[in-house]
């Protein structure tokens, strides 16, 4: 239970704690064992970039970076602050002149903080210009001199005043402070952003690549949907034009969860067509001809995507639209020749290695960048946030990023739903015990038990040695508590014998044993 604390965890972030901890352990060693039988390999990409990154793979208009994504701003807040005070309110001066007099000097007051401040921040290279950042800032810098000149006259001259902070308003908008950084929504565009960087093309085809880590969205919390969440995910980049590629990934992926001992799960999986192509295209124009004959029907979602994207009204969860949606024409029908064989081969593929899947025709995901095969995972346990991995192919994101014409597939597994799946279902981890409680009493005991200690945890036995004396009461009491499976009782005629006590705290039993014996008998269980 939570108890009240001044400092809380973000509404929707949280601590994960033990003995969780030991669960997304076993599950992350489970991915990187499964996906290295596949031959990939780990990346690790950071949890932020420039936010075009993901702008531009996961689609500016699409929720993810529209609404949900965190941005940062890597300058000092104060000056990017500054600096839009400047460049917004600079020139709305009020009439009257003894009140512009005031706001000219406060305005000043500000230009020359914001001066102060890039100074500060030039000097010490946190911030680097290029030749026209650094014209700009020229202006600007020119432009305070020439105001205080100005305003030193009598009576000043405020036409000049005025025109000069025109000038520096548009200068000082154009002062370079960083970039605009975005928290990583998902890692996809990291990963195609890093394949073009590091030249990955050059590497045998088709690279292989998976990752762990969080990910950040501003959604809001309920059960299975977090702020910080995390994926497990991977992806294929390069290599030829072939569904094999496409059946193998979600091959490996149904064995992770089966591995896993996920419950429940449904594949379903869809192809959406060739986005350069006129089967897409034709079947958007379709679909929106469609939509507008029913639009005063529809929610106010779907009214709006009708223009934005189309295809994402098919996601509608809301009753009344289904029985629409439902009548609405499907892109299996209007897929182009290629598009339909691929799809046809994806399927072929995935029966010959015995995966099981549904098809989905409603299956369009939320990210722009997918074409041909998408694809979704539920499993049970979960309520209404139920998909616990989506992926899909993304033919041109890498081109899209500035990098030759590449091939593209993968996915990602919500990790925090694929753990809450098996909770449910009993595969939670249990509290972790301890193998050996050292109850020790006296100054040469604990001595012999430090060393007793050292020896038992090299030979991997998980050991608890309490940093205090305690009555042999109280340290058998602590013993059971912590779930140990033995006391090794150590007093001072233990170690005069050689013969060291070990309890059995199940049944109560004893038995005395060297050290030796003691560590060969532990062993043998
Ligand atoms: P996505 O469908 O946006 O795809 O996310 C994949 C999975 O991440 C979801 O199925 C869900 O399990 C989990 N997830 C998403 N948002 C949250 C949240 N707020 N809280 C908890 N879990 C969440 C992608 O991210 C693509 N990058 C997948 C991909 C990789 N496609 C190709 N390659």
């Amino acid at each position: 239970m939570a108890s009240k604390s001044k400092f809380q965890a973000i509404r929707g972030t949280r601590d994960l704690l033990p003995p969780d901890t030991a669960l997304w352990n076993r599950v992350e060693q489970t991915a990187h064992e499964v996906f290295t039988t596949y031959g990939y390999g780990e990346i690790r990409p950071p949890v932020f970039e420039e936010s075009d990154v993901f702008a531009r793979s996961i689609g500016a208009e699409t929720d993810v970076v529209n609404k949900e994504m965190y941005f940062l701003f890597d300058a000092r807040a104060d000056l990017f602050g500054l600096r839009e005070v400047l460049r917004n309110y600079i020139v709305v001066l009020p009439d009257d002149s003894s009140g512009r007099a005031g706001t000219v000097r406060f305005f000043l007051e500000l230009l020359r903080k914001f001066q102060e401040g890039v100074e500060a921040e030039l000097s010490t290279r946190m911030i680097e210009f290029d030749e026209s950042a650094r014209r700009s800032y020229q202006l600007f810098k020119d432009g305070i001199a020439a105001v205080a000149l100005a305003l030193s006259g009598n009576p000043p001259d405020s036409a000049e005043v005025l025109r000069l902070f025109r000038v520096m308003k548009l200068a000082a908008s154009q002062v370079h402070l960083g970039e605009t950084l975005g928290l990583r929504p998902e890692a996809t565009a990291s990963v195609c952003r890093a394949y073009i960087e590091h030249n990955m093309q050059q590497l045998p085809q088709p690279v292989k690549l998976y990752y762990t880590g969080p990910m950040f969205r501003r959604e809001r919390p309920q059960k299975g949907r977090y702020r910080q969440f995390y994926q497990i995910g991977a992806e294929i980049l390069g290599g030829p034009d072939a569904p094999a590629i496409d059946a193998e990934l979600i091959e490996m992926l149904m064995t992770f969860f089966d591995k896993c001992g996920l419950q429940g799960t449904e594949l379903s999986i869809n192809s959406i067509g060739h986005a350069a192509d006129n089967c897409r295209r034709g079947y958007v124009a379709l679909l929106r001809a469609e939509l507008e004959k029913v639009k005063d029907k529809l929610g106010a979602d779907s009214q709006r995507r009708i223009e934005t994207n189309p295809l994402r009204v098919l996601d509608s969860k809301l009753e009344h639209e289904q029985a629409i949606i439902e009548k609405l024409p499907r892109i299996a029908d209007h897929l182009c020749d290629e598009c339909r064989a691929h799809y046809a081969a994806v399927k072929h593929e995935l029966e010959l290695r015995g995966v099981i899947y549904r098809e989905n025709w409603r299956l369009v995901r939320g990210l722009d960048y997918y074409m041909r095969t998408t694809f979704e995972i539920t499993a049970q346990g979960l309520g209404s946030q139920n998909a616990v991995c989506g992926g899909g192919r993304y033919d041109g994101l890498v081109e899209l990023l500035g990098g030759p014409p590449t091939k593209g597939i993968g996915f990602a597994i919500g990790e925090d739903r694929l753990i809450l799946s098996l909770q449910e279902s009993g595969k939670g981890a249990a509290p972790q015990g301890r193998d050996v409680y050292i109850a020790w009493m006296g100054e040469r005991a604990y001595a012999t038990a430090i060393r007793a200690a050292k020896n038992l945890r090299n030979a991997g036995f998980r050991v608890e040695l309490p940093p205090t004396e305690l009555k042999f009461g109280k340290a058998l009491e602590r013993a059971s508590k912590l779930n140990s499976r033995f006391a090794l009782i150590l007093g001072d005629n233990e170690v005069a014998d050689g013969q060291w006590t070990l309890k059995t705290l199940a049944d109560g039993s004893q038995q005395k044993l060297t050290e030796q014996a003691l560590l060969d008998y532990l062993k043998s269980l």
